[in-house]
Protein backbone atom coordinates (compact mmCIF):
# COMPACT_ATOMS: atom_id res chain seq x y z
CA UNK A 1 0.00 0.00 0.00
CA UNK A 2 2.94 2.65 1.03
CA UNK A 3 6.52 2.52 -0.98
CA UNK A 4 9.11 4.87 0.83
CA UNK A 5 12.16 4.35 -1.63
CA UNK A 6 15.23 6.33 -1.04
CA UNK A 7 13.75 8.56 1.06
CA UNK A 8 16.73 11.47 2.45
CA UNK A 9 15.39 14.55 4.39
CA UNK A 10 18.21 17.54 4.76
CA UNK A 11 17.13 20.17 7.04
CA UNK A 12 19.10 23.63 6.64
CA UNK A 13 19.18 25.44 9.48
CA UNK A 14 19.05 29.47 9.49
CA UNK A 15 22.85 29.66 9.44
CA UNK A 16 23.07 27.77 7.06
CA UNK A 17 24.40 24.38 8.41
CA UNK A 18 23.33 20.98 7.22
CA UNK A 19 21.37 18.18 9.14
CA UNK A 20 20.47 15.02 7.69
CA UNK A 21 17.20 13.50 9.20
CA UNK A 22 16.65 10.88 6.95
CA UNK A 23 18.89 8.77 5.25
CA UNK A 24 18.04 6.91 1.93
CA UNK A 25 15.01 5.17 4.05
CA UNK A 26 13.34 2.18 1.79
CA UNK A 27 9.74 0.92 3.97
CA UNK A 28 6.96 -1.31 2.46
CA UNK A 29 3.96 -1.17 4.85
CA UNK A 30 1.00 -3.19 3.52
CA UNK A 31 -2.72 -2.23 3.77
CA UNK A 32 -4.06 -3.33 7.51
CA UNK A 33 -0.41 -3.12 8.80
CA UNK A 34 -0.11 -2.18 12.09
CA UNK A 35 3.38 -1.05 11.57
CA UNK A 36 5.38 0.82 14.22
CA UNK A 37 8.53 2.86 14.04
CA UNK A 38 10.60 2.97 16.94
CA UNK A 39 13.69 5.24 18.08
CA UNK A 40 15.52 7.18 20.06
CA UNK A 41 14.87 10.84 20.49
CA UNK A 42 15.88 12.74 17.32
CA UNK A 43 16.12 9.57 15.46
CA UNK A 44 13.81 10.80 12.72
CA UNK A 45 10.82 9.28 13.65
CA UNK A 46 8.73 12.96 13.69
CA UNK A 47 10.47 13.42 10.10
CA UNK A 48 9.65 10.45 8.26
CA UNK A 49 6.12 10.12 8.96
CA UNK A 50 5.56 13.80 8.44
CA UNK A 51 7.00 13.45 4.43
CA UNK A 52 4.58 10.28 4.28
CA UNK A 53 1.75 13.12 4.02
CA UNK A 54 4.26 15.79 2.90
CA UNK A 55 3.96 18.08 6.21
CA UNK A 56 7.63 17.63 5.93
CA UNK A 57 8.77 18.12 2.51
CA UNK A 58 11.39 14.92 1.43
CA UNK A 59 14.64 16.27 0.11
CA UNK A 60 14.83 13.38 -2.23
CA UNK A 61 12.97 9.84 -3.04
CA UNK A 62 9.51 8.81 -3.54
CA UNK A 63 6.42 8.42 -1.12
CA UNK A 64 3.95 5.80 -3.07
CA UNK A 65 0.59 5.37 -1.80
CA UNK A 66 -1.80 3.39 -3.59
CA UNK A 67 0.39 3.16 -6.50
CA UNK A 68 0.48 7.49 -6.46
CA UNK A 69 3.75 9.25 -5.58
CA UNK A 70 2.63 11.43 -3.88
CA UNK A 71 5.95 13.59 -3.92
CA UNK A 72 5.03 14.90 -7.19
CA UNK A 73 1.53 15.94 -6.74
CA UNK A 74 1.31 19.37 -6.99
CA UNK A 75 -0.87 21.31 -3.72
CA UNK A 76 -4.64 21.01 -4.96
CA UNK A 77 -3.95 17.01 -5.68
CA UNK A 78 -2.18 17.02 -2.25
CA UNK A 79 -4.76 18.61 -0.07
CA UNK A 80 -7.03 15.52 -1.81
CA UNK A 81 -4.63 12.94 -1.40
CA UNK A 82 -4.72 14.16 2.39
CA UNK A 83 -7.96 13.87 3.45
CA UNK A 84 -7.40 9.72 3.22
CA UNK A 85 -4.95 10.32 5.57
CA UNK A 86 -5.44 10.92 9.61
CA UNK A 87 -2.73 11.97 11.56
CA UNK A 88 -2.92 12.13 15.56
CA UNK A 89 -0.24 13.65 17.56
CA UNK A 90 1.21 13.71 20.98
CA UNK A 91 -0.37 16.93 21.95
CA UNK A 92 -3.72 16.04 20.44
CA UNK A 93 -3.26 19.54 18.49
CA UNK A 94 -7.35 20.37 19.18
CA UNK A 95 -8.76 23.48 18.70
CA UNK A 96 -9.14 25.08 22.62
CA UNK A 97 -11.93 27.15 21.10
CA UNK A 98 -14.47 24.39 19.93
CA UNK A 99 -16.20 21.96 21.98
CA UNK A 100 -15.51 18.31 21.07
CA UNK A 101 -18.25 18.19 18.52
CA UNK A 102 -16.90 21.29 16.45
CA UNK A 103 -13.31 20.13 16.69
CA UNK A 104 -14.58 16.88 15.45
CA UNK A 105 -16.80 19.01 12.78
CA UNK A 106 -13.70 20.55 11.92
CA UNK A 107 -12.33 18.31 8.46
CA UNK A 108 -15.84 17.85 7.62
CA UNK A 109 -16.41 21.99 7.53
CA UNK A 110 -13.45 22.47 5.36
CA UNK A 111 -14.35 19.88 2.29
CA UNK A 112 -17.93 21.19 2.61
CA UNK A 113 -19.91 18.62 4.14
CA UNK A 114 -23.79 19.94 4.39
CA UNK A 115 -24.58 20.72 8.07
CA UNK A 116 -27.40 17.83 8.48
CA UNK A 117 -24.71 15.55 7.40
CA UNK A 118 -21.92 16.78 9.63
CA UNK A 119 -24.00 16.40 12.49
CA UNK A 120 -24.72 12.68 11.79
CA UNK A 121 -21.64 11.87 10.79
CA UNK A 122 -19.95 13.15 14.18
CA UNK A 123 -21.68 11.61 16.20
CA UNK A 124 -20.95 8.05 14.16
CA UNK A 125 -17.51 9.00 15.34
CA UNK A 126 -18.01 10.30 18.64
CA UNK A 127 -19.84 6.54 19.53
CA UNK A 128 -16.82 5.18 17.67
CA UNK A 129 -14.40 6.48 20.06
CA UNK A 130 -16.78 6.42 23.16
CA UNK A 131 -17.11 10.18 23.62
CA UNK A 132 -20.52 10.55 22.90
CA UNK A 133 -21.52 11.94 26.48
CA UNK A 134 -18.81 14.04 26.04
CA UNK A 135 -20.06 15.94 22.65
CA UNK A 136 -20.45 19.71 23.99
CA UNK A 137 -17.11 19.76 26.31
CA UNK A 138 -14.73 22.05 25.83
CA UNK A 139 -10.82 20.37 25.62
CA UNK A 140 -10.20 22.12 28.86
CA UNK A 141 -12.55 19.37 30.39
CA UNK A 142 -11.07 16.54 29.15
CA UNK A 143 -8.57 14.12 30.31
CA UNK A 144 -5.49 13.17 28.27
CA UNK A 145 -6.84 10.00 26.95
CA UNK A 146 -10.24 11.77 25.92
CA UNK A 147 -8.55 14.68 24.65
CA UNK A 148 -6.45 11.90 22.35
CA UNK A 149 -9.82 9.78 21.83
CA UNK A 150 -11.21 13.77 20.43
CA UNK A 151 -8.18 13.46 18.15
CA UNK A 152 -8.74 10.01 16.57
CA UNK A 153 -12.16 10.65 15.90
CA UNK A 154 -11.38 14.43 14.05
CA UNK A 155 -8.62 11.79 12.01
CA UNK A 156 -11.30 9.41 11.15
CA UNK A 157 -13.93 12.19 10.01
CA UNK A 158 -13.46 11.49 6.32
CA UNK A 159 -12.54 7.94 6.08
CA UNK A 160 -9.19 7.83 5.84
CA UNK A 161 -7.46 4.69 4.51
CA UNK A 162 -4.53 5.37 6.37
CA UNK A 163 -3.94 6.69 9.93
CA UNK A 164 -0.27 8.05 11.07
CA UNK A 165 0.33 8.26 14.89
CA UNK A 166 3.21 10.82 16.38
CA UNK A 167 4.28 9.24 19.52
CA UNK A 168 0.08 9.23 19.98
CA UNK A 169 0.58 7.94 23.67
CA UNK A 170 3.80 9.54 24.53
CA UNK A 171 1.72 11.99 26.85
CA UNK A 172 -0.20 9.58 28.61
CA UNK A 173 -0.10 7.25 31.55
CA UNK A 174 0.15 3.33 30.63
CA UNK A 175 -3.38 2.88 31.60
CA UNK A 176 -4.78 5.46 29.41
CA UNK A 177 -2.31 4.49 26.63
CA UNK A 178 -3.47 0.58 26.96
CA UNK A 179 -6.87 2.09 26.20
CA UNK A 180 -5.87 4.25 23.37
CA UNK A 181 -4.02 1.26 22.00
CA UNK A 182 -6.97 -0.74 22.02
CA UNK A 183 -9.15 1.58 19.94
CA UNK A 184 -6.35 2.02 17.58
CA UNK A 185 -6.54 -1.77 17.00
CA UNK A 186 -10.21 -1.88 16.79
CA UNK A 187 -10.17 1.03 14.47
CA UNK A 188 -7.49 -1.15 12.62
CA UNK A 189 -9.82 -4.39 12.44
CA UNK A 190 -13.12 -3.08 12.48
CA UNK A 191 -12.68 -0.13 9.40
CA UNK A 192 -9.64 -1.83 8.25
CA UNK A 193 -7.30 1.11 8.19
CA UNK A 194 -3.64 1.20 7.61
CA UNK A 195 -1.79 2.51 10.69
CA UNK A 196 1.77 4.03 10.88
CA UNK A 197 2.71 4.32 14.50
CA UNK A 198 6.52 6.33 15.77
CA UNK A 199 7.24 5.53 19.29
CA UNK A 200 10.21 5.88 21.22
CA UNK A 201 7.82 3.21 23.47
CA UNK A 202 8.90 -0.67 23.08
CA UNK A 203 5.68 -1.66 24.80
CA UNK A 204 3.60 0.38 22.25
CA UNK A 205 5.30 -1.72 19.49
CA UNK A 206 4.75 -4.85 21.64
CA UNK A 207 1.10 -4.16 22.48
CA UNK A 208 -0.67 -3.41 18.95
CA UNK A 209 2.27 -3.21 15.67
CA UNK A 210 2.24 -6.37 13.60
CA UNK A 211 5.56 -5.12 11.55
CA UNK A 212 8.39 -2.48 12.83
CA UNK A 213 11.12 -0.62 11.81
CA UNK A 214 14.02 0.43 13.97
CA UNK A 215 15.42 3.82 13.48
CA UNK A 216 18.74 5.16 14.51
CA UNK A 217 20.02 8.58 13.60
CA UNK A 218 18.10 9.13 10.22
CA UNK A 219 18.70 5.43 8.98
CA UNK A 220 16.39 2.12 9.14
CA UNK A 221 18.69 -0.23 10.68
CA UNK A 222 16.15 -3.61 11.10
CA UNK A 223 12.63 -4.54 9.69
CA UNK A 224 10.48 -7.31 9.96
CA UNK A 225 8.16 -8.82 12.33
CA UNK A 226 7.85 -7.47 15.66
CA UNK A 227 8.70 -11.17 16.69
CA UNK A 228 11.11 -11.38 14.74
CA UNK A 229 12.78 -8.15 15.44
CA UNK A 230 12.42 -8.10 19.42
CA UNK A 231 12.52 -11.97 20.31
CA UNK A 232 16.12 -11.65 18.43
CA UNK A 233 17.39 -8.25 17.36
CA UNK A 234 20.46 -8.05 15.50
CA UNK A 235 21.80 -4.63 16.45
CA UNK A 236 22.26 -3.00 20.00
CA UNK A 237 20.07 0.02 19.09
CA UNK A 238 17.17 -2.53 18.95
CA UNK A 239 18.34 -4.81 21.76
CA UNK A 240 18.38 -1.17 24.32
CA UNK A 241 14.31 -1.22 23.61
CA UNK A 242 14.44 -4.86 24.85
CA UNK A 243 13.80 -5.79 28.42
CA UNK A 244 16.94 -4.62 29.58
CA UNK A 245 17.24 -6.64 32.17
CA UNK A 246 18.15 -9.91 29.48
CA UNK A 247 20.84 -7.93 28.71
CA UNK A 248 22.38 -5.80 31.11
CA UNK A 249 25.10 -7.69 32.92
CA UNK A 250 26.97 -6.00 35.92
CA UNK A 251 29.62 -3.62 34.33
CA UNK A 252 32.97 -5.45 36.31
CA UNK A 253 31.89 -8.94 34.71
CA UNK A 254 34.68 -10.99 33.29
CA UNK A 255 33.60 -11.62 29.74
CA UNK A 256 37.22 -13.43 28.50
CA UNK A 257 36.11 -16.67 27.39
CA UNK A 258 38.03 -19.52 27.75
CA UNK A 259 38.03 -23.48 26.95
CA UNK A 260 36.35 -24.10 30.87
CA UNK A 261 34.13 -21.45 31.23
CA UNK A 262 32.17 -19.31 28.81
CA UNK A 263 29.86 -16.48 29.20
CA UNK A 264 26.88 -17.04 27.00
CA UNK A 265 23.70 -15.15 25.87
CA UNK A 266 20.81 -18.19 24.98
CA UNK A 267 17.66 -17.44 23.19
CA UNK A 268 14.46 -19.33 23.35
CA UNK A 269 12.38 -19.20 20.66
CA UNK A 270 8.66 -19.51 20.85
CA UNK A 271 7.89 -22.31 23.27
CA UNK A 272 11.04 -24.24 23.86
CA UNK A 273 11.08 -21.30 26.64
CA UNK A 274 8.92 -23.39 28.67
CA UNK A 275 11.22 -26.41 28.49
CA UNK A 276 13.08 -27.55 30.91
CA UNK A 277 16.48 -27.71 28.83
CA UNK A 278 19.23 -25.93 31.45
CA UNK A 279 18.31 -28.51 34.00
CA UNK A 280 18.97 -30.79 31.39
CA UNK A 281 22.09 -30.02 29.85
CA UNK A 282 23.16 -29.64 33.77
CA UNK A 283 22.43 -32.88 34.63
CA UNK A 284 23.98 -34.78 31.65
CA UNK A 285 27.36 -32.58 31.18
CA UNK A 286 27.63 -31.46 34.70
CA UNK A 287 28.65 -28.22 34.19
CA UNK A 288 27.80 -25.60 36.95
CA UNK A 289 25.49 -22.56 35.04
CA UNK A 290 25.52 -18.87 36.58
CA UNK A 291 22.52 -16.92 35.14
CA UNK A 292 23.30 -13.70 35.21
CA UNK A 293 20.62 -11.75 33.69
CA UNK A 294 17.32 -12.89 31.61
CA UNK A 295 13.63 -12.69 30.70
CA UNK A 296 10.90 -14.30 29.75
CA UNK A 297 9.07 -12.23 27.36
CA UNK A 298 5.64 -12.00 25.66
CA UNK A 299 4.70 -11.03 22.19
CA UNK A 300 1.44 -11.32 20.30
CA UNK A 301 0.75 -14.64 22.29
CA UNK A 302 4.06 -16.39 21.84
CA UNK A 303 6.53 -16.56 24.40
CA UNK A 304 10.40 -16.37 24.19
CA UNK A 305 13.12 -16.23 26.19
CA UNK A 306 16.68 -14.71 26.64
CA UNK A 307 19.10 -15.92 29.48
CA UNK A 308 22.38 -15.25 30.23
CA UNK A 309 24.27 -17.67 31.43
CA UNK A 310 28.34 -18.37 32.42
CA UNK A 311 28.92 -22.22 31.83
CA UNK A 312 32.04 -23.37 33.97
CA UNK A 313 33.82 -27.33 33.64
CA UNK A 314 36.42 -29.16 32.13
CA UNK A 315 37.00 -28.00 28.56
CA UNK A 316 35.08 -31.47 27.46
CA UNK A 317 32.19 -30.66 29.50
CA UNK A 318 31.72 -27.18 28.37
CA UNK A 319 31.89 -28.00 24.94
CA UNK A 320 29.54 -30.66 25.01
CA UNK A 321 27.13 -28.75 27.06
CA UNK A 322 26.91 -25.66 24.44
CA UNK A 323 26.74 -28.32 21.46
CA UNK A 324 23.62 -29.55 23.19
CA UNK A 325 22.09 -26.31 23.23
CA UNK A 326 22.86 -26.26 19.35
CA UNK A 327 21.37 -29.73 19.07
CA UNK A 328 18.56 -28.27 20.66
CA UNK A 329 17.74 -25.65 18.18
CA UNK A 330 18.46 -22.88 20.57
CA UNK A 331 20.53 -19.87 19.21
CA UNK A 332 23.50 -19.27 21.03
CA UNK A 333 25.56 -16.15 20.76
CA UNK A 334 29.02 -15.29 22.93
CA UNK A 335 28.72 -12.79 25.51
CA UNK A 336 31.19 -10.42 24.10
CA UNK A 337 30.56 -6.88 26.31
CA UNK A 338 27.79 -5.72 28.42
CA UNK A 339 25.06 -4.10 26.60
N1 LIG B 1 12.52 21.89 11.31
C1 LIG B 1 13.74 21.39 11.59
N2 LIG B 1 14.87 22.09 11.30
C2 LIG B 1 16.09 21.59 11.55
N3 LIG B 1 16.31 20.39 12.11
C3 LIG B 1 15.25 19.64 12.43
C4 LIG B 1 13.91 20.10 12.20
N4 LIG B 1 13.05 19.14 12.63
C5 LIG B 1 13.82 18.13 13.10
N5 LIG B 1 15.14 18.44 13.00
C6 LIG B 1 16.27 17.58 13.36
O1 LIG B 1 16.15 16.34 12.67
C7 LIG B 1 16.50 15.27 13.52
C8 LIG B 1 15.32 14.31 13.65
O2 LIG B 1 14.27 14.94 14.36
P1 LIG B 1 12.84 14.28 14.58
O3 LIG B 1 12.35 13.73 13.29
O4 LIG B 1 11.98 15.26 15.28
O5 LIG B 1 13.22 13.06 15.58
P2 LIG B 1 12.27 12.19 16.53
O6 LIG B 1 10.86 12.43 16.15
O7 LIG B 1 12.75 10.79 16.30
O8 LIG B 1 12.58 12.63 17.93
C9 LIG B 1 16.94 15.88 14.83
O9 LIG B 1 18.33 16.01 14.80
C10 LIG B 1 16.26 17.21 14.83
O10 LIG B 1 16.97 18.14 15.60
MG1 LIG C 1 9.23 13.11 17.29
Amino acid sequence: MITIKNLNKVYITPNGGKITALKNINLNIEKGDIFGIVGLSGAGKSTLIRCINRLEEPTTGKVIIDGVDITNLNIRELRNARKKIGMIFQHFNLLNSRNVEDNVAFPLEIVGMPKTEIKKRVSKLLNLVGLEDRAKHYPSELSGGQKQRVGIARALANDPKLLLCDEATSALDPQTTKSILALLKQINKTLGITIILITHEMSVIKEICNRVAVIERGEIIEQGTVFDVFSQPKTLTAKAFLNRSAYELPDDINVNQTANRRLIRIFFPRDSARKPIISRMIRMFEVDVNILAGAIDKIQDQTFGTLTVEITGSKKQVSGAINFLYNENLEVEEVRKSG
